[in-house]
């Protein structure tokens, strides 16, 4: 244990991409850990030691919470403001110190990179408080960034100056469901010629869930407050430079940003982290994280997230395997490389 003091420490959300790697990490530092969720996310290995509370904050069913103390509190999978005024109700007053996950996605204009003053997104609708998770999903996602602003506005509201906000990047590596990393390594691994989005210089930004989990926790140790984004890694990576990291051997055909438009190849869905630097999103994989790396934000290699990713994707269920859930399937990836090698 390397901090002076173990914290009680209580993490909403601890089964899912960032939990666990906070728990472990937590535990294995000396504190006492409380996780807090449904119940329904499959259980994780815990570490000895780890309590567990369950409940519901889509029903505000909160009550394991009540007359409990903790020196800091995690709040990781929220996005209604709704969820952050209950557990404000339960714990203002209860935790010293909360730390909000937020996102990257909160700004209003990411043509250009973002830092943390920059203008963030605004909620037009009626109520921000009746928005629940399935007009957050009938908006088609478009009111992720609005809420996540309204959420951070709420947490400082209840927690006042005791608020840490943190502002994640595309988070990835192992656990990641969403595989919009994990693509890159698994297509490398299949081999043959690659289809490479854009240009190799590309800019890129990922944050491993494990750095993001650890420097959280350590966030919560030297009970740091303020905003920040997180993402990494702290200088420019570039899109050739992640791909030659993952395998120095791949055969990559870099296929420009309006051909695939052309296409119909869309980017960060068929193309996975990956957005063209020109454009309305151009700034996004440029978010400044200068505040956070003073802050003790580090990055582990980007070769070794993709092993991670790649070894833990690997350990899913064949059924699992068999669903890569973003980026192109091989065979209109061939189809897209041959419209390219007969271009006109
Ligand atoms: N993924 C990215 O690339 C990305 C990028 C930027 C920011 N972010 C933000 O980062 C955070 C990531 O969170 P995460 O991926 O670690 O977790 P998550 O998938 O957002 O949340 C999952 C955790 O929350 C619990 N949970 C879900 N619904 C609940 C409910 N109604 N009541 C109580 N607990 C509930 C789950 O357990 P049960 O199911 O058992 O309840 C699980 O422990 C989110 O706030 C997200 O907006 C993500």
């Amino acid at each position: 244990m390397t901090q002076k003091q173990s914290l009680r420490i209580l993490i909403l959300g601890g089964t899912g991409l960032t939990g666990p790697h906070q728990v472990r990490y937590a535990a294995a530092r000396g504190h006492q850990v409380t996780v807090f969720n449904r119940g329904r996310t499959q259980p994780v290995d815990w570490p000895a030691g780890v309590e567990h509370l369950t409940g519901d904050r889509l029903t505000g069913q909160l009550d394991a919470l009540r007359g409990r103390d903790w020196d800091v509190c995690i709040d990781n999978p929220t996005t209604l403001p709704s969820w952050v005024r209950d557990a404000g109700q339960v714990l203002a007053g209860h935790v010293s110190h909360y730390i909000f996950i937020s996102t990257i996605s909160v700004y209003a204009n990411l043509e250009q990179p973002p830092n943390e003053s920059s203008r963030l997104a605004s909620y037009g609708g009626p109520d921000v408080y009746a928005e629940t998770m399935d007009t957050l999903r009938a908006s088609g996602m478009q009111l992720y960034g609005p809420l996540k602003v309204a959420c951070e506005q709420e947490a400082r509201r209840q927690f006042g100056d005791a608020t840490t906000i943190i502002r994640p990047g595309l988070i990835v590596g192992t656990g990641d469901q969403t595989d919009r990393f994990t693509y890159w390594p698994l297509r490398l691994a299949r081999g043959g010629e690659v289809l490479a989005p854009g240009t190799p210089d590309d800019p890129v930004q990922v944050i491993d869930a494990h750095d993001l989990a650890e420097w959280t926790i350590r966030v919560a140790e030297q009970r740091i407050t303020g905003t920040f984004n997180a993402t990494g890694p702290a200088k420019t990576l570039r899109f050739g430079d992640m791909l030659r990291a993952i395998d120095p051997a791949a055969q990559l055909t870099w296929v420009p940003a309006d051909f695939l438009a052309q296409q119909g190849v869309k980017p960060w869905s068929d193309m996975p982290a990956w957005v063209p630097p020109q454009g309305e999103m151009g700034g996004m994989m440029r978010a400044d994280v200068s505040r956070a790396v003073a802050a003790g934000l580090t990055f582990r290699p980007i070769a070794q997230t993709a092993r991670d990713a790649l070894d833990w994707f690997r350990s899913q269920p064949a059924e699992r395997q068999a669903q890569p859930r973003a980026g192109l399937s091989a065979a209109r990836e061939a189809e897209v490389l041959q419209a390219w090698r007969v271009r006109p």
